[in-house]
Protein backbone atom coordinates (compact mmCIF):
# COMPACT_ATOMS: atom_id res chain seq x y z
CA UNK A 1 0.00 0.00 0.00
CA UNK A 2 1.15 3.60 -1.40
CA UNK A 3 0.84 5.91 1.30
CA UNK A 4 2.58 9.58 1.41
CA UNK A 5 2.69 11.35 5.36
CA UNK A 6 -0.14 14.04 5.88
CA UNK A 7 2.01 17.20 5.21
CA UNK A 8 -1.15 19.51 4.59
CA UNK A 9 -2.55 18.71 8.19
CA UNK A 10 -5.74 17.22 6.62
CA UNK A 11 -8.86 15.91 8.84
CA UNK A 12 -11.74 13.86 8.16
CA UNK A 13 -14.84 14.03 8.47
CA UNK A 14 -16.54 10.13 8.55
CA UNK A 15 -20.54 9.84 7.53
CA UNK A 16 -22.14 7.45 9.75
CA UNK A 17 -25.50 8.54 10.42
CA UNK A 18 -27.32 6.41 7.80
CA UNK A 19 -29.48 3.56 9.15
CA UNK A 20 -27.88 1.14 6.86
CA UNK A 21 -31.70 -0.16 5.53
CA UNK A 22 -30.54 -1.95 2.84
CA UNK A 23 -27.91 -4.25 4.62
CA UNK A 24 -30.93 -5.61 6.95
CA UNK A 25 -31.19 -8.12 8.81
CA UNK A 26 -27.40 -7.53 9.85
CA UNK A 27 -27.90 -3.78 10.80
CA UNK A 28 -31.16 -4.90 13.16
CA UNK A 29 -28.80 -4.93 15.97
CA UNK A 30 -25.32 -3.90 14.90
CA UNK A 31 -24.67 -0.27 13.64
CA UNK A 32 -23.44 -0.46 9.93
CA UNK A 33 -20.29 1.67 11.14
CA UNK A 34 -19.72 -1.50 13.73
CA UNK A 35 -20.56 -4.43 11.22
CA UNK A 36 -17.43 -7.20 11.56
CA UNK A 37 -15.36 -7.33 8.07
CA UNK A 38 -12.71 -10.08 8.91
CA UNK A 39 -13.67 -10.00 12.41
CA UNK A 40 -13.29 -6.34 13.07
CA UNK A 41 -15.92 -3.74 12.77
CA UNK A 42 -16.10 -2.06 9.53
CA UNK A 43 -15.08 1.16 10.56
CA UNK A 44 -12.00 0.15 12.41
CA UNK A 45 -10.76 -0.88 8.78
CA UNK A 46 -11.52 2.89 7.71
CA UNK A 47 -9.68 4.24 10.96
CA UNK A 48 -6.37 2.31 10.60
CA UNK A 49 -6.29 3.52 7.01
CA UNK A 50 -6.54 7.26 7.59
CA UNK A 51 -4.17 6.57 10.58
CA UNK A 52 -1.34 5.15 7.87
CA UNK A 53 -2.03 8.02 5.44
CA UNK A 54 -1.31 10.16 8.89
CA UNK A 55 -5.13 11.42 9.42
CA UNK A 56 -5.49 11.03 12.72
CA UNK A 57 -8.22 13.91 13.77
CA UNK A 58 -11.29 12.00 12.39
CA UNK A 59 -15.06 13.36 13.19
CA UNK A 60 -17.45 10.70 13.21
CA UNK A 61 -21.10 12.47 12.13
CA UNK A 62 -23.66 10.13 13.23
CA UNK A 63 -26.94 10.42 14.36
CA UNK A 64 -28.21 6.20 14.40
CA UNK A 65 -27.48 4.41 17.62
CA UNK A 66 -24.53 6.39 18.33
CA UNK A 67 -23.80 4.30 21.79
CA UNK A 68 -22.40 1.11 20.40
CA UNK A 69 -19.58 3.22 18.50
CA UNK A 70 -18.52 5.43 21.03
CA UNK A 71 -18.62 2.61 23.08
CA UNK A 72 -15.79 0.80 21.44
CA UNK A 73 -13.98 3.30 19.82
CA UNK A 74 -13.89 6.13 22.65
CA UNK A 75 -11.91 8.84 21.99
CA UNK A 76 -9.79 6.65 19.49
CA UNK A 77 -5.99 6.71 21.46
CA UNK A 78 -6.09 2.59 21.18
CA UNK A 79 -6.47 3.12 17.53
CA UNK A 80 -4.05 5.88 17.56
CA UNK A 81 -6.66 8.90 16.09
CA UNK A 82 -8.04 11.50 17.90
CA UNK A 83 -11.74 11.42 17.60
CA UNK A 84 -14.52 13.88 18.07
CA UNK A 85 -18.25 12.19 18.01
CA UNK A 86 -20.55 15.09 16.16
CA UNK A 87 -24.54 13.84 16.62
CA UNK A 88 -26.97 15.34 14.85
CA UNK A 89 -30.55 14.88 16.71
CA UNK A 90 -32.47 14.43 13.72
CA UNK A 91 -29.93 13.27 10.74
CA UNK A 92 -28.84 16.53 8.71
CA UNK A 93 -28.12 15.14 5.04
CA UNK A 94 -24.85 14.22 4.33
CA UNK A 95 -23.66 18.12 3.80
CA UNK A 96 -25.80 19.30 6.74
CA UNK A 97 -24.00 16.62 9.12
CA UNK A 98 -20.32 18.28 8.13
CA UNK A 99 -22.18 21.43 8.29
CA UNK A 100 -22.76 20.09 12.40
CA UNK A 101 -19.17 19.75 12.53
CA UNK A 102 -17.49 23.11 11.18
CA UNK A 103 -16.41 24.12 14.74
CA UNK A 104 -13.49 21.44 13.93
CA UNK A 105 -13.14 22.42 10.14
CA UNK A 106 -10.42 25.66 9.59
CA UNK A 107 -8.81 23.71 6.93
CA UNK A 108 -8.87 21.69 4.27
CA UNK A 109 -10.62 18.03 5.06
CA UNK A 110 -11.67 14.63 3.63
CA UNK A 111 -15.23 13.59 4.10
CA UNK A 112 -16.03 9.78 3.49
CA UNK A 113 -19.42 8.17 2.91
CA UNK A 114 -18.78 5.44 6.11
CA UNK A 115 -20.08 3.23 3.90
CA UNK A 116 -17.46 3.16 0.63
CA UNK A 117 -14.31 1.49 0.99
CA UNK A 118 -10.94 2.99 -0.41
CA UNK A 119 -8.10 1.03 1.66
CA UNK A 120 -5.87 2.14 -1.26
CA UNK A 121 -6.82 5.49 -1.87
CA UNK A 122 -4.07 7.58 -1.45
CA UNK A 123 -5.60 10.99 0.36
CA UNK A 124 -2.08 12.98 0.37
CA UNK A 125 -2.29 12.44 -3.54
CA UNK A 126 -6.04 13.59 -4.10
CA UNK A 127 -4.76 16.54 -1.83
CA UNK A 128 -2.26 17.35 -3.82
CA UNK A 129 -4.63 17.11 -7.04
CA UNK A 130 -6.91 19.16 -5.67
CA UNK A 131 -4.66 22.20 -4.26
CA UNK A 132 -2.85 21.61 -8.20
CA UNK A 133 -6.51 22.55 -9.23
CA UNK A 134 -7.38 24.78 -6.87
CA UNK A 135 -10.77 23.37 -6.65
CA UNK A 136 -13.38 24.26 -3.96
CA UNK A 137 -13.88 20.72 -3.37
CA UNK A 138 -12.77 17.80 -5.29
CA UNK A 139 -14.88 14.46 -6.03
CA UNK A 140 -13.36 11.05 -5.61
CA UNK A 141 -14.88 8.78 -8.60
CA UNK A 142 -14.53 5.63 -9.84
CA UNK A 143 -16.46 3.27 -12.67
CA UNK A 144 -19.38 0.95 -12.66
CA UNK A 145 -21.03 -1.13 -14.69
CA UNK A 146 -24.60 0.22 -13.36
CA UNK A 147 -24.22 4.20 -13.04
CA UNK A 148 -27.61 5.13 -12.49
CA UNK A 149 -27.09 3.86 -8.71
CA UNK A 150 -25.11 6.48 -7.66
CA UNK A 151 -24.33 9.79 -8.38
CA UNK A 152 -22.93 10.45 -12.11
CA UNK A 153 -20.17 12.78 -12.50
CA UNK A 154 -19.37 14.36 -15.74
CA UNK A 155 -16.08 16.27 -16.37
CA UNK A 156 -13.92 17.65 -18.96
CA UNK A 157 -10.93 17.00 -20.37
CA UNK A 158 -9.15 18.54 -17.46
CA UNK A 159 -11.13 16.87 -14.20
CA UNK A 160 -13.50 19.75 -14.29
CA UNK A 161 -16.93 18.79 -13.24
CA UNK A 162 -19.18 20.08 -15.80
CA UNK A 163 -22.82 18.27 -14.37
CA UNK A 164 -23.51 15.73 -11.28
CA UNK A 165 -26.84 14.37 -11.50
CA UNK A 166 -27.84 12.06 -8.19
CA UNK A 167 -29.37 8.63 -8.89
CA UNK A 168 -30.56 8.88 -12.73
CA UNK A 169 -33.11 7.11 -14.59
CA UNK A 170 -31.80 3.97 -15.68
CA UNK A 171 -31.00 4.51 -19.21
CA UNK A 172 -30.16 7.98 -19.00
CA UNK A 173 -26.88 8.39 -17.61
CA UNK A 174 -24.41 10.02 -19.74
CA UNK A 175 -21.50 8.55 -17.96
CA UNK A 176 -20.22 5.52 -16.39
CA UNK A 177 -17.56 7.56 -13.61
CA UNK A 178 -19.51 8.26 -10.69
CA UNK A 179 -19.45 9.66 -6.93
CA UNK A 180 -16.91 7.00 -5.09
CA UNK A 181 -18.66 8.89 -1.56
CA UNK A 182 -15.18 10.89 -0.69
CA UNK A 183 -14.26 14.31 -1.22
CA UNK A 184 -12.01 17.01 -0.23
CA UNK A 185 -13.37 20.02 0.87
CA UNK A 186 -12.14 23.50 1.11
CA UNK A 187 -13.52 25.11 4.59
CA UNK A 188 -14.65 28.02 3.04
CA UNK A 189 -17.22 25.77 1.55
CA UNK A 190 -19.16 25.54 4.35
CA UNK A 191 -20.54 28.97 4.26
CA UNK A 192 -22.78 27.78 1.14
CA UNK A 193 -24.57 24.90 3.95
CA UNK A 194 -27.24 25.87 5.45
CA UNK A 195 -26.80 25.15 9.52
CA UNK A 196 -28.99 22.92 11.12
CA UNK A 197 -31.58 21.72 7.86
CA UNK A 198 -31.31 18.68 5.95
CA UNK A 199 -29.02 19.30 3.56
CA UNK A 200 -27.15 17.02 0.82
CA UNK A 201 -23.51 17.34 -0.73
CA UNK A 202 -25.35 15.14 -3.89
CA UNK A 203 -28.35 16.77 -4.61
CA UNK A 204 -27.93 20.27 -3.10
CA UNK A 205 -24.52 21.79 -2.59
CA UNK A 206 -22.89 20.18 -5.98
CA UNK A 207 -25.28 21.59 -8.03
CA UNK A 208 -24.86 24.90 -6.26
CA UNK A 209 -21.13 25.16 -6.47
CA UNK A 210 -21.76 24.34 -10.36
CA UNK A 211 -24.51 27.14 -10.65
CA UNK A 212 -22.50 29.63 -9.40
CA UNK A 213 -19.38 28.79 -11.35
CA UNK A 214 -17.05 27.20 -8.49
CA UNK A 215 -14.22 24.71 -9.18
CA UNK A 216 -15.73 21.67 -8.50
CA UNK A 217 -12.93 18.58 -9.47
CA UNK A 218 -12.85 15.04 -10.33
CA UNK A 219 -10.41 13.14 -9.21
CA UNK A 220 -10.03 9.12 -10.84
CA UNK A 221 -9.54 6.49 -8.25
CA UNK A 222 -8.90 3.70 -10.18
CA UNK A 223 -8.31 0.87 -7.06
CA UNK A 224 -10.69 -1.07 -5.28
CA UNK A 225 -13.71 0.40 -4.33
CA UNK A 226 -17.02 -0.84 -2.83
CA UNK A 227 -20.24 0.25 -1.41
CA UNK A 228 -20.82 -1.80 1.31
CA UNK A 229 -24.62 -1.44 1.23
CA UNK A 230 -26.21 -4.87 1.06
CA UNK A 231 -25.46 -7.96 2.28
CA UNK A 232 -24.40 -9.59 -1.23
CA UNK A 233 -21.97 -6.34 -1.26
CA UNK A 234 -20.87 -7.09 2.82
CA UNK A 235 -19.63 -10.62 1.96
CA UNK A 236 -17.66 -9.82 -1.76
CA UNK A 237 -15.65 -7.30 0.57
CA UNK A 238 -14.74 -10.22 3.24
CA UNK A 239 -14.50 -12.93 0.63
CA UNK A 240 -12.22 -9.81 -1.17
CA UNK A 241 -10.43 -9.29 2.17
CA UNK A 242 -9.56 -13.01 2.80
CA UNK A 243 -8.32 -13.59 -1.04
CA UNK A 244 -6.24 -10.56 -0.82
CA UNK A 245 -7.69 -9.01 -3.32
CA UNK A 246 -7.81 -5.87 -1.45
CA UNK A 247 -5.71 -5.13 1.79
CA UNK A 248 -6.67 -3.51 4.85
CA UNK A 249 -3.74 -2.07 7.13
CA UNK A 250 -5.56 -3.92 10.40
CA UNK A 251 -4.39 -7.51 7.88
CA UNK A 252 -1.38 -7.16 6.29
CA UNK A 253 -0.74 -10.87 6.38
CA UNK A 254 -3.67 -12.30 4.63
CA UNK A 255 -2.13 -13.58 1.53
CA UNK A 256 -5.25 -15.44 -0.02
CA UNK A 257 -4.35 -19.19 1.11
CA UNK A 258 -3.99 -20.86 4.70
CA UNK A 259 -5.34 -20.59 7.86
CA UNK A 260 -5.26 -17.21 10.27
CA UNK A 261 -5.73 -16.59 14.21
CA UNK A 262 -7.11 -13.09 14.81
CA UNK A 263 -7.30 -13.99 18.34
CA UNK A 264 -5.87 -16.63 21.10
CA UNK A 265 -8.00 -19.43 22.72
CA UNK A 266 -9.15 -21.74 20.34
CA UNK A 267 -9.86 -25.12 19.74
CA UNK A 268 -9.69 -26.99 16.70
CA UNK A 269 -10.18 -30.89 17.35
CA UNK A 270 -7.39 -32.92 15.93
CA UNK A 271 -9.87 -34.90 13.51
CA UNK A 272 -11.28 -31.69 12.26
CA UNK A 273 -10.12 -30.95 8.62
CA UNK A 274 -9.60 -27.33 7.54
CA UNK A 275 -8.94 -25.91 3.98
CA UNK A 276 -7.72 -22.25 3.73
CA UNK A 277 -8.38 -19.45 3.39
CA UNK A 278 -10.05 -19.24 6.75
CA UNK A 279 -9.41 -16.49 9.78
CA UNK A 280 -10.35 -17.85 13.35
CA UNK A 281 -11.25 -15.38 16.20
CA UNK A 282 -10.70 -16.00 19.85
CA UNK A 283 -11.86 -18.83 22.16
CA UNK A 284 -13.61 -20.97 18.75
CA UNK A 285 -14.42 -24.49 19.39
CA UNK A 286 -14.35 -26.47 16.28
CA UNK A 287 -15.27 -30.24 16.80
CA UNK A 288 -14.17 -33.81 15.89
CA UNK A 289 -14.54 -34.14 12.22
CA UNK A 290 -15.71 -30.49 11.10
CA UNK A 291 -14.99 -29.76 7.92
CA UNK A 292 -14.03 -25.75 7.32
CA UNK A 293 -13.45 -25.23 3.50
CA UNK A 294 -12.74 -21.76 2.91
CA UNK A 295 -13.14 -19.25 2.28
CA UNK A 296 -14.24 -18.91 5.67
CA UNK A 297 -14.33 -16.67 8.39
CA UNK A 298 -15.09 -17.09 12.18
CA UNK A 299 -15.72 -14.62 14.72
CA UNK A 300 -15.00 -14.79 18.51
CA UNK A 301 -16.43 -17.67 20.92
CA UNK A 302 -18.14 -19.78 17.94
CA UNK A 303 -19.04 -23.21 18.69
CA UNK A 304 -18.66 -25.72 15.80
CA UNK A 305 -20.33 -29.30 16.42
CA UNK A 306 -18.42 -32.26 15.62
CA UNK A 307 -19.00 -33.66 11.83
CA UNK A 308 -20.40 -30.06 11.05
CA UNK A 309 -19.05 -28.36 8.07
CA UNK A 310 -18.63 -24.87 6.71
CA UNK A 311 -17.96 -23.99 3.08
CA UNK A 312 -17.68 -19.96 1.62
CA UNK A 313 -19.37 -18.80 5.15
CA UNK A 314 -18.92 -16.04 7.13
CA UNK A 315 -20.02 -15.98 11.38
CA UNK A 316 -20.03 -13.48 13.69
CA UNK A 317 -19.12 -13.70 17.34
CA UNK A 318 -20.65 -16.76 19.73
CA UNK A 319 -22.73 -18.48 16.92
CA UNK A 320 -23.36 -21.85 18.06
CA UNK A 321 -23.53 -24.40 15.36
CA UNK A 322 -25.19 -28.18 16.16
CA UNK A 323 -23.86 -31.32 15.26
CA UNK A 324 -24.02 -32.77 11.59
CA UNK A 325 -24.98 -29.24 10.03
CA UNK A 326 -24.05 -27.98 6.82
CA UNK A 327 -23.37 -24.46 5.53
CA UNK A 328 -22.61 -22.94 2.47
CA UNK A 329 -22.66 -19.46 1.16
CA UNK A 330 -24.05 -18.14 4.49
CA UNK A 331 -23.56 -14.97 6.49
CA UNK A 332 -24.85 -15.91 10.73
CA UNK A 333 -25.28 -12.81 12.55
CA UNK A 334 -24.00 -13.31 16.44
CA UNK A 335 -25.80 -15.75 19.06
CA UNK A 336 -27.60 -17.35 16.38
CA UNK A 337 -27.61 -21.12 17.33
CA UNK A 338 -28.18 -23.23 14.65
CA UNK A 339 -30.21 -26.92 15.24
CA UNK A 340 -28.30 -29.96 14.88
CA UNK A 341 -28.98 -31.77 11.12
CA UNK A 342 -29.48 -28.34 9.62
CA UNK A 343 -28.98 -27.71 6.26
CA UNK A 344 -28.55 -24.13 5.54
CA UNK A 345 -27.23 -22.50 1.74
CA UNK A 346 -27.17 -18.77 0.14
CA UNK A 347 -28.72 -17.59 3.42
CA UNK A 348 -28.57 -14.48 6.55
CA UNK A 349 -29.37 -15.65 9.44
CA UNK A 350 -29.75 -13.85 12.94
CA UNK A 351 -31.02 -14.75 15.82
CA UNK A 352 -34.64 -14.45 14.56
CA UNK A 353 -34.71 -13.80 11.14
CA UNK A 354 -33.29 -16.37 7.81
CA UNK A 355 -33.34 -14.34 4.43
CA UNK A 356 -32.13 -15.55 0.75
CA UNK A 357 -28.10 -14.17 0.12
CA UNK A 358 -27.24 -13.90 -3.58
CA UNK A 359 -23.85 -13.74 -4.70
N1 LIG B 1 -24.24 11.84 9.69
C1 LIG B 1 -25.08 11.52 8.68
N2 LIG B 1 -26.29 12.12 8.64
N3 LIG B 1 -24.68 10.61 7.77
C2 LIG B 1 -25.55 10.29 6.78
C3 LIG B 1 -26.83 10.88 6.67
C4 LIG B 1 -27.21 11.84 7.66
O1 LIG B 1 -28.31 12.40 7.65
N4 LIG B 1 -27.43 10.36 5.57
C5 LIG B 1 -26.57 9.48 5.03
N5 LIG B 1 -25.44 9.44 5.76
C6 LIG B 1 -24.23 8.62 5.51
C7 LIG B 1 -24.53 7.14 5.40
O2 LIG B 1 -24.33 6.50 6.66
C8 LIG B 1 -23.47 6.68 4.40
O3 LIG B 1 -22.25 6.39 5.04
C9 LIG B 1 -23.26 7.91 3.52
O4 LIG B 1 -23.76 9.03 4.25
C10 LIG B 1 -23.98 7.81 2.16
O5 LIG B 1 -25.34 7.49 2.35
P1 LIG B 1 -26.00 6.24 1.61
O6 LIG B 1 -27.42 6.18 2.06
O7 LIG B 1 -25.16 5.03 1.74
O8 LIG B 1 -26.01 6.79 0.11
P2 LIG B 1 -25.92 5.96 -1.25
O9 LIG B 1 -25.02 4.79 -1.12
O10 LIG B 1 -27.31 5.70 -1.72
O11 LIG B 1 -25.27 7.07 -2.23
C11 LIG B 1 -24.08 7.74 -1.87
O12 LIG B 1 -22.93 6.93 -2.09
C12 LIG B 1 -22.69 6.59 -3.48
C13 LIG B 1 -21.43 5.74 -3.52
O13 LIG B 1 -21.67 4.53 -2.90
C14 LIG B 1 -24.00 9.03 -2.70
O14 LIG B 1 -22.94 9.81 -2.16
C15 LIG B 1 -23.77 8.75 -4.19
O15 LIG B 1 -23.57 9.96 -4.90
C16 LIG B 1 -22.54 7.86 -4.34
O16 LIG B 1 -22.35 7.51 -5.73
MG1 LIG C 1 -24.03 3.83 0.39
Amino acid sequence: MKKSANTHGLKAVILVGGPGTRLRPLTDNCPKPMVPVVNKPFLEHTLAHLKLSGIEDIILAMSYLPEAIREYFGDGEHHGVRLTYCIEEEPLGTAGAVKNAAAYLDRPFVVLNGDNVFLEMDFNEVYTFHRDKKAKATIFMTQVDNPSAFGVVETDDDQRVKRFIEKPPPGTETSNRINAGGYIVEPEVLEEIPTGQHYMFEKGLFPKLLEDGQPLYGYTYNWYWLDMGTPQKYFNFNIDLLLSKTKSPLFQNLTGDGVYYSGENSEVHPAAKITGPVLIDSDCKIGRGASIKGPVIIGKGCIIGDSTSLEKTILWDKVNMGQNSRLKQCIIASDTIIKDNSKIENSVVTPSKTVPLSV
